[in-house]
């Protein structure tokens, strides 16, 4: 049953519902301010005794649940700290629904209602009929009998006060963000043998279908017409033949700005010939993340409606290591036209980028961005909840810092240190595909951008948050989905 949102303006003390979730601010006497002084009433008394020995502040993300043991209509009353009231933004009202979705389907709860400490804009309605469902998301397609979850979260209720026709219909958006935000997850949590390019680029295709966007694959005879010898060369080593996906958002009236997204689709990255240790290897089926992020993202578009013209590109293919594979000494040609001379054939990543970015760029877009899991080295500078960017124009850095900041997403700039091109230099191609250990999220932004011309260029490297250990601020385990809520915001404001 898919999950309904509803905007309540009757009090909520009196709201019979599985999980009663409530935003509290930080401050001195959070039990005598809204809405915990009215919790503690209906309660007797009871509540800020509680909250004083578990010496509850409503600090950022702290967290207080209960059972109410019929004190309350609600069954279970969960209390979530939203920090100073002058930094609240719709990103801190979206984790907190987050977490009162994740603590839902923890308390096998049907019926879930939020409750906030102050007046809410459209955008915070939005942003936290998002966190619900993303907080709620679980992964269950390969699960069965006893594994499967007891109950399924089917009502939320917001409440708030005054006219509530704009919240409503902003809820409603925000509910089909977020589950486009799921398609992502579900295509990046898949498994491999299942997932393969053959799939992903059809699952894009019906993806397409249901939300109106073109959609054009390129198969293996066409990549061969076309000359995408890099993203065939990576697919040789793999029974499952490479792809290449082109989806098309237009808006009604013609618009001459041009938002084009590539996307990193590697089903399966086994490291070729220089092959992975075995450690950790099927996270590798993550790798496919960034093209699953552009699907998720076009869906979005779709949804939201723009009016500027959005493309999405993704390069798939899976690394694997056949008598056919592609090999370490290597030479091939490009899209572009530029040789490439293979050094590392784990280093795959770039070279099916290089093609899409060349097919991408002869769209003439206003900005191209591209996003892919394409170095450890990444995860090493930047930890796994945060993705480096690079581009070289201080203008879309900014604009890209900006959108990335409001949609609450961690991204953080990286240098393109131009004297480390030289790292990529061959003595029998054009280009070598990798250069030092060191930095080696700058060599493979610099291999990039061999590829761009000068076409104003964004590459981000969510190498570390593309995939989650452990549930945090609105993502789930596993895939996150890391990216399309700031991507969807660059688009949005551009
Ligand atoms: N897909 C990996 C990068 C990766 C590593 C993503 C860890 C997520 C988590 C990529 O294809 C890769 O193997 N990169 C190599 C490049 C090296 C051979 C130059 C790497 O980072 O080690
Ligand atoms: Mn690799
Ligand atoms: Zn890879």
């Amino acid at each position: 049953m898919p999950l309904e949102f509803r905007c309540a303006t009757t009090d909520f003390s009196k709201e019979s519902v599985d999980l009663l979730a409530v935003g509290v601010f930080a401050g001195e006497a959070v039990t005598t301010t809204y809405p915990v002084d009215t919790l503690d009433k209906a309660m007797g008394g009871v509540l800020a005794e509680f909250i004083a020995q578990q010496e509850f502040t409503g600090k950022k993300d702290q967290t207080l649940e209960v059972d109410t043991l019929g004190r309350l209509a609600a069954r279970r009353l969960l209390l979530v700290g939203l920090g100073e009231p002058k930094e609240i933004s719709s990103a801190v009202y979206r984790t907190f629904a987050a977490r009162a979705g994740r603590n839902a389907n923890g308390a096998k709860a049907k019926s879930l209602a939020l409750v906030l400490p102050s007046k809410i804009q459209a955008d915070d309605a939005r942003a936290l009929a998002e966190g619900v469902v993303l907080g709620a998301y679980r992964f269950t397609k390969y699960l069965t009998g006893d594994r499967l979850p007891k109950a399924e979260l089917a009502h939320a209720t917001v409440f708030t006060s005054g006219k509530t026709d704009k919240l409503k219909s902003a809820m409603n958006l925000g509910a089909r963000i977020a589950k486009s935000i799921c398609i992502t997850r579900d295509l990046v949590n898949e498994p491999p043998n299942e997932l393969t390019p053959i799939v992903l680029a059809s699952h894009a295709q019906q993806i397409a279908k249901q939300h109106g966007l073109d959609c054009k694959v390129f198969d293996r005879k066409a990549l061969e017409r076309k000359g995408m010898k890099l993203l065939l060369a990576v697919g040789q080593g793999s029974v499952n033949e490479p792809r290449l996906v082109h989806l098309t958002y237009k808006p009604a009236k013609p618009s001459k700005k041009k938002l084009v997204w590539v996307g990193k689709g590697i089903t399966f990255d086994s490291g070729g010939i220089c092959i992975k240790p075995a450690a950790g290897m099927g996270d590798m089926k993550s790798d496919m993340a960034g093209a699953a992020n552009v699907i998720g993202l076009m869906a979005c578009v779709a949804e939201i409606a723009p009016d500027v013209e959005v493309h999405g590109i993704i390069a798939t293919a899976e690394n694997m290591l056949d008598g056919n594979a592609y090999r370490p000494g290597d030479i091939f040609g490009s899209l572009d036209g530029k040789t490439v001379e293979i050094i590392n054939t784990d280093a795959e990543g770039r070279l099916v980028l290089a093609d899409a970015l060349a097919y991408a760029r002869a769209l003439n877009p206003s900005v191209l961005v591209c996003n892919a899991t394409l170095t450890g080295a990444c995860v090493v500078a930047l930890g796994q909840h945060c993705s480096g960017f690079f581009t070289a124009q201080e203008e879309l850095a900014a604009k890209f810092n900006k959108a990335a900041a409001d949609s609450g997403e961690q991204f953080w700039r990286l240098p393109l240190l131009e004297d480390m091109r030289e790292q990529l230099k061959s003595d029998v191609a054009d280009l070598k595909h990798t250069g030092d250990r060191w930095g080696g999220s700058i060599s493979a932004a610099l291999f990039l951008t061999e590829f761009v011309g000068d076409t104003p260029f964004i590459h981000c490297d969510i190498a570390g948050p593309a995939l989650a250990e452990k549930p945090y601020s609105f993502y789930s385990k596993g895939g996150t989905g890391h990216g399309v809520l700031a991507f969807l915001r660059f688009v949005e404001t551009f």
